[in-house]
């Protein structure tokens, strides 16, 4: 199975793992505990599982017009850029980046960790 790798948006390693192919990565980032936010529960209708992959692009499937279009509304995209939930893993291992917004979105989506965190002093992070 591809192994994952996966870095918050401060380059600090957030989560890695063995995940089937086939499977995509908001998908894979939540079976290895990695903060990957998704408003849209992953239909492709929002920006916020945006990241960069930084290794093992070309064993992705294509980026297909609607992913571009939904994309183009993230911030800081980069040529290096997809949608979380539109990247269909395949059988080489994979490296990427979770984008400020993802991270953003995930803490959102989860007031008690969001809380805890507060409390820890590690969110919102230190520039
Ligand atoms: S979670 Fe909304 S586009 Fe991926």
């Amino acid at each position: 199975m591809p192994k994952i790798t996966i870095y918050n948006p401060r380059g600090q390693l957030e989560a890695e793992g063995e995940v089937e192919p086939g499977v995509d990565l908001l998908e894979a980032s939540g079976r290895v505990g990695a903060k990957h936010g998704s408003a849209c529960g992953g239909v492709c209708s929002c920006s916020t599982c945006h990241i960069y992959i930084k290794q093992g692009a070309d064993s992705l499937n294509e980026m297909e017009d609607r992913e571009s279009d939904y994309l183009d509304r993230g911030f800081d995209v980069r040529p290096s850029s997809r949608l979380g939930c539109q990247c269909i893993l395949g059988t080489q291992d994979i490296v990427y980046q979770i984008s400020e917004e993802s991270e953003r979105t995930w803490y959102d989506e989860h007031p008690k960790e969001r809380h805890e965190a507060e409390a820890a002093g590690l969110w919102p992070p230190k520039k």
